[in-house]
């Protein structure tokens, strides 16, 4: 997943300036502007599900006429698709705010809208703080997106943020904004049910409710057909994945899913993303062993790894149940990595408990891990019950504790790999150079490997590992 995908935008007062520090300039495909057509612009923030949820936006804008622009500046729509999991995912997008707030300035015309896990905390606190705003669209409102824009072109200020029980945007086919044309994204469901005392995400994404199957392995299929080789399937909580025919009574689960999915075609790779401790089953990795084609790589979150800071959490697992996963996932997966989610200085943290952290992650030889400090969320279990207690540099040095730790294990996990030689689909010039390719391994980690004749994105070739970062592996394409 992407987490905080900050552009740094410290002091920035141009427009010009504000085109460098934004991810999104560097990712859009090259579209121009389409004479004839109404324009919007999109950023997006936090998780991968709110980009995938841009794709499902574009798709709608597309039926009403607007087409996607990365020029901000000839836009008549801009829209920006929000995070709220930390303050500052939530501080990076006000920033934004005074970069479109110049460009509305010089066209009072220009529409601007915030979307997303943002739109849904603050509600219609929005339009009374932040005059620029027309729109307020929480993330189960796409659909009225046609109403409300008409109606702020008519002048009004808008606001949709109603949850929904059923929406999944099924039906919606996503317009790929990102795109590699090798590598997408699939929503198999959407919102939450845990009640994990730090998060806000079960209050701005709502109950959790899952796609139907068949039309996730048809979208699948259509990526498939149209050269995509890698489809991640995505949900706060893959493991709780559940469906029910409510005529015939026919069942899946996520073991189920992936097997579908893995189903279509040898040559395409499925990975999944955020796979919960207290769920995941040894069905799912006896799943994804059948199948050459499921990704060898499990996120796995741990979040703390002290049993009493994960009950303050409500994470409903404790260091013994976690370990237990983790030797599952050795016995059934002997060569897979895990990946880990870490949060440091949750309310009443002691030392000795910050201590279980660093050695749960030695127990687990994560490959790669997200850490991040405790920041409290208005609203939560955590902000109601407990005292944010654990002063900032404390947090801090924590923090770079976990970090230094990790480090650390990538890099030995990646070097346990010089010699290997693994599969890997190719994906993109490497962003050193463009005289080398990157594509990723089964395990999920980045190989850069020179160039060959004959190869281009989206084919699978063998890469023998000659040396390793913590960050990646760099080898060469044999046989
Ligand atoms: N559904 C996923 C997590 C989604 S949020 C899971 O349960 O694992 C992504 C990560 O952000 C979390 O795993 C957690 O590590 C971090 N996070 C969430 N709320 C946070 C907060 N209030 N402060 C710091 N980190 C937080
Ligand atoms: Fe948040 Fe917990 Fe749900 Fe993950 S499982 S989204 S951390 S409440
Ligand atoms: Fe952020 Fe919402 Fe995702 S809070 S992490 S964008 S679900």
């Amino acid at each position: 997943m992407l987490y905080d995908t900050n552009p740094t935008l410290e002091g920035v007062k141009t427009i010009d300036e504000a085109k460098q520090g934004s991810v999104f300039f560097k990712e859009f495909p090259a579209m121009g502007n389409t004479p004839g057509l109404k324009h919007f612009y999109i950023e997006s923030y936090g998780c991968q599900m709110n980009f995938s949820d841009s794709e499902i936006v574009a798709s709608i804008l597309g039926d009403i006429g607007y087409a996607p622009t990365r020029i901000m500046e000839e836009s008549d729509l801009i829209l920006v698709n929000t995070c709220s999991i930390r303050e500052k995912a939530e501080e990076t997008v006000r920033k934004r705010l005074k970069v479109f707030e110049l460009i509305k300035r010089e066209r009072p015309g220009v529409k601007v809208g915030v979307l997303g896990c943002m739109a849904e905390r603050l509600k219609k606190k929005w339009l009374e703080e932040e005059k620029l705003v027309d729109l307020v669209v929480g993330p189960d409102a796409y659909r009225d997106l046609p109403n409300l824009i008409g109606g702020a072109e008519e002048g009004g200020r808008m606001v949709n943020v109603l949850l929904s029980r059923e929406e999944t945007y099924a039906d919606i086919s996503p317009v790929r904004l990102d795109s590699n044309g090798v590598t997408a994204f699939i929503s198999i469901m959407r919102g939450c049910d845990n009640m994990c005392s730090f998060c806000v995400v079960p209050f701005t994404r709502g109950r959790e409710r899952s796609r139907e199957p068949f039309s996730v392995v048809a979208e699948a299929q259509d990526l498939f057909d149209k050269g995509y080789r890698e489809v991640t399937l995505l949900g706060q909580n893959v493991d709780s994945y559940k469906w029910e025919n409510p005529e015939s009574g026919e069942k899946a689960d996520f073991a189920d899913l992936l097997d579908m999915t893995a189903r279509i075609h040898p040559d395409l790779r499925v990975r999944f993303s955020t796979s919960h401790p207290k769920d995941m089953t040894d069905k799912v990795l006896h799943t994804m062993a059948a199948h050459e084609n499921i990704c060898k790589y499990i996120h796995l979150p741990v979040q703390s790894g002290n049993s009493r800071i994960l009950d303050l959490m409500n994470r409903t697992y404790d260091r013994d149940w976690y370990m237990d996963r983790m030797r599952s996932i050795w016995n059934i997966l002997p060569d897979a990595a895990v990946s880990s989610d870490i949060i440091t200085g949750f309310c009443t943290e002691t030392e000795e408990e910050h201590q279980d952290t660093l050695s749960i992650m030695e127990f687990s030889k994560y490959s790669m891990s997200y850490m991040f400090a405790y920041s409290e969320r208005p609203g939560t279990l955590a902000a109601r019950k407990f005292a944010d207690d654990i002063p900032e540099d404390v947090k801090k040095r924590r923090l770079n504790e976990v970090i230094r730790l990790q480090n650390t294990l990538s890099l030995q996990h990646n070097q346990k790999d010089i010699g290997k030689t693994f599969k890997v689909l190719i994906e993109r010039d490497s962003s050193r150079s463009d005289k080398d390719f990157c594509g990723r391994n089964s395990q999920n980690k980045m190989c850069v490997f020179p160039k060959k004749e004959g190869l281009k994105p989206g084919e699978y070739v063998l890469v023998q590992i000659k040396d390793a970062t913590s960050a990646t592996l760099l080898g060469e394409v044999v046989g």
